[in-house]
């Protein structure tokens, strides 16, 4: 064999991402050290696999030729090694989910009570806000990702999972806390604290908001569900947050959910990947777990705290 299954890894790499800088980055490699590796797959072949015009790389046809092979063989060394995974009963190796920061109050939970169970899974979870879960998502950078409102995109394979309750969140000595069948324009002429633009939160709310045909005057806005939380708790207004972000407080009578016209609003949350993305076996093994999971392992009661 003219070359190491690590150099047709790297190469592939590079001619992926068009980049010796970004694949050095991939793969936790120094820029040289990737450089070197591809001239010695070059010298082994014969032939120069990328040329240079300027500073952008372009494949060679022999680099084409290659970049083809190497993806059926690296994508093939994958798959035998998660049917010996199979045989030997356990799924195993790396796992990287990108999750919406507001997941943040269950995700960690659900990764724990799964990795009970696959104890050689290396896991890792990429918190980020919505727009950049999205970029994540489009450019294949993580097994799957979750997220709460679906995007619009054909492209996309989505699986849902745990409820995702939107309430109306008050602070614990709020006079609303007493009354029932609150109206939303009531609700929303308090000090109403929005997220930013962007969020899926928000985007449900405003959503409810129009559909009653109110219009909405937020008192502040603020970049994250926990900012918002903390803001409620400090007495500066109200809100409708996720019912997961909130269990504790509510728990420990930090916060109240109050019963608003409308609320809570019932989403989902969904887990997903570009369309015939071959998921690891690490990857569907953890995907299969939560949408196994029950409502109950989060909620711990609190549902009885929200009307139907
Ligand atoms: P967000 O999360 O409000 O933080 O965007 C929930 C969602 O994705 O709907």
């Amino acid at each position: 064999m003219p070359f190491t299954l690590q150099q047709l890894r790297l190469f592939e790499s590079v001619a992926r991402n068009n980049s010796f800088t970004q694949a050095a980055k991939e793969m936790e490699l120094s820029q040289p050290a990737v450089s070197s590796q591809i001239k010695r797959l070059e010298k082994e072949l014969g032939l120069p696999v990328f040329e240079q015009v300027g500073k952008k790389i372009y494949l060679t046809h022999a680099g084409h030729m290659l970049y083809k092979a190497s993806q059926d063989i690296l994508a093939r060394v994958l798959r035998l090694r998660e049917n010996i995974d199979e045989l030997k009963g356990s799924a195993q190796g790396p796992l990287q989910i990108g999750v919406i920061t507001t997941s943040k109050y269950f995700m960690p939970h659900l990764l724990g009570e799964f990795l009970k169970r696959y104890p050689d899974i290396k896991p890792t979870l990429k918190f980020n806000n919505r727009a950049e879960v999205m970029l994540r998502l489009l450019n294949n950078e993580d097994d799957f990702v979750v997220l709460g409102q679906l995007p619009d995109n054909p492209n996309l394979e989505s699986y849902r999972f745990l409820e995702n309750i939107l309430v109306a969140v008050v602070p614990a000595d709020h006079p609303m806390t007493k009354r029932k069948n609150i109206p939303l324009k009531e609700f929303i002429e308090e000090q109403f604290l929005i997220r930013e633009p962007g969020s899926g939160t928000r985007m449900v709310f405003e959503h409810e908001v129009e559909r009653q045909q109110l219009t909405l005057d937020p008192y502040m806005e603020l970049g994250s569900s926990e900012a918002v939380k903390q803001s409620v708790m400090a007495g500066l207004g109200v809100s409708v947050l996720s019912l997961h972000s909130i269990r504790l407080e509510v728990k420990t009578g930090a916060l109240a959910i109050v019963d608003v016209q409308g609320l809570p609003l019932r989403q989902h949350w969904y887990a997903v990947h570009l369309k015939g993305k071959h998921l690891s076996l690490a990857a569907r093994s953890f995907l299969d777990f939560i949408l196994g999971i029950d409502q109950g392992f989060l909620e711990n009661g609190l549902r009885s705290a929200v009307s139907d």
